[in-house]
């Protein structure tokens, strides 16, 4: 009797313990608005934090944590955490219906957050309509403590967060597009760190500067947290090795550009190893779409400085990009990642296939000669097969 109580009294404790995780590291998202400027104009944006991007979450291989989530804001909201694999815990995992219910103005919500073979570089974003907009931000997974990167290990590490600024209210954006269909009004700026960079009007002060000092060797953790569309990023003069994508290390290769599609994240080393100058870090749209309005090929830009003294180029020296629709440059890059697959990273994917499916994915629209309202392609739809 006595032992069975015990037995009980434990496994009560144990559920009560991993469920509340009270050793687990804490975190508080509140959900706001806050007054940004960009593009010459002021809007309210949804943040977490009153921080666009977002605050970005370091933890270890393995480890859980528990984010409180408050909205103060005017919308259900959900926060996803973005490749997580969150094993059998889909409750806490963010896609708003399928997962969970929407977080209420007023509520709180406790999102516990389970990491397992995750290790390098993720994100979270908010799950519901298009607020990702603005309410998204990095998460770093470390080594396990007592482990080391499968690569040598860089003097810095910076996360980078390509992202996207509309003039318009998002909400009013996306409202349009539910009721229109076709892909929404195009993005006024894509944005590094939060910021249009120099070429865009009134952003020549808060472009992202980046000091660098020459033999050093910097870790750049890319999210791509643009909507719908990818993109190709560059350093001016540089080569990249890339080394990690969607928290899965690669073999190394090295790269004057990489691509980006939406809502990956891709790492790469770059070894400031230029003469001293000032170099564009730059990043334009990748699309297959053609329709002018359909995506701006307007490029976004940050400043790699070197330190030491020197007269630097003025403007910085400036980068090539493949032109919005090389799908050739685009195809290249993601089919030149290859998993370490070795005994301390292996892989586990069938080998043998039985059957073959094969899948026609496609966009079309069910109104003829334009006689819909919609932006863009008027009322679309996707199909399969
Ligand atoms: C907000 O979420 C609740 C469920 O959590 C749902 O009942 C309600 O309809 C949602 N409101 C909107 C505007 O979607
Ligand atoms: C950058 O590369 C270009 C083309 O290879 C070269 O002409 C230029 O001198 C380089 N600039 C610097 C500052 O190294
Ligand atoms: C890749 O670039 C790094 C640093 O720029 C260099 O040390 C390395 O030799 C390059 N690797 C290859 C295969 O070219
Ligand atoms: C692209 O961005 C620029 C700068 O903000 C803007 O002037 C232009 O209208 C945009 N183009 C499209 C097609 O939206
Ligand atoms: C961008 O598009 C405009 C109009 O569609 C075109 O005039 C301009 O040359 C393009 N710019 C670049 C850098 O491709
Ligand atoms: C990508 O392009 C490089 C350089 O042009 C080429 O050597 C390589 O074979 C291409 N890789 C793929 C996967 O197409
Ligand atoms: C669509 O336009 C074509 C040519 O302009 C015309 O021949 C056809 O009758 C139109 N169809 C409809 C459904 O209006």
């Amino acid at each position: 009797m006595k032992v069975s109580t015990y037995k009980l009294l434990a496994g009560f404790l144990f559920v009560f313990f991993f469920y509340h995780c009270q050793a687990c590291p804490r975190y508080k998202f509140v959900v706001k608005e806050a007054p940004y400027t960009r593009l010459c104009s002021s809007k309210n944006i949804l943040t977490v934090n009153g921080q666009f991007p977002g605050p970005t979450l370091y933890v270890n291989k393995g480890d859980t944590i528990v984010v409180d989530v408050y909205n103060r804001g005017n919308y259900n909201i959900t926060i996803h955490w973005h490749g997580v694999k969150q094993p059998r815990n889909p409750w806490s995992d963010g896609p708003e219906y399928i997962t969970q219910c929407p977080i209420q103005p007023g509520a709180k919500f406790r999102q516990k957050i389970i990491f397992t073979t995750e290790e390098g570089t993720l994100w979270w974003h908010a799950h519901s309509t298009w607020l990702r907009a603005t309410v998204h931000g990095a998460l770093i997974i470390y080594p396990k403590m007592g482990t080391r990167y499968p690569f040598p290990k860089p003097d810095v590490e910076i996360p980078i967060i390509l992202g996207e600024w509309w003039q318009e209210d998002i909400m009013q954006v996306y409202l349009d597009l539910e009721r229109y269909g076709g892909l929404g009004v195009t993005s006024d700026a894509y944005l590094i760190n939060g910021q249009p960079g120099d070429l865009y009007p009134c952003s020549k002060p808060e472009t992202l500067r980046l000091k660098v000092k020459r033999s050093l060797t910097y870790l750049f953790r890319i999210v791509n947290a643009i909507l719908i569309d990818g993109i190709f990023f560059t350093v001016a003069n540089h080569t990249v090795t890339v080394i990690g994508s969607d928290a899965s290390y690669l073999k190394p290769f090295n790269r004057t550009f990489i691509c980006l599609t939406p809502g990956q994240t891709v790492d790469v080393l770059l070894e400031a190893n230029q003469s001293p100058n000032h170099y564009y870090m730059a990043a334009s749209v990748y699309t297959t779409a053609t329709l002018p309005g359909s995506y701006n090929n307007s490029t976004t830009t940050a400043i790699v400085e070197y330190n030491g003294n020197y007269t630097p180029s003025s403007p910085p020296v400036f980068p090539y990009l493949p032109e919005y629709h090389d799908t050739e440059a685009s195809v290249n890059f993601t089919a030149s990642l290859r998993s370490l697959a070795d005994k301390e990273y292996p892989i586990d994917v069938p080998m043998e296939i039985n059957t073959h499916l094969f899948y026609t994915i496609s966009l079309g629209s069910p109104c003829k000669n334009n006689s819909c309202p919609g932006i863009i392609f008027e009322v679309c739809l996707f199909f399969i097969n």
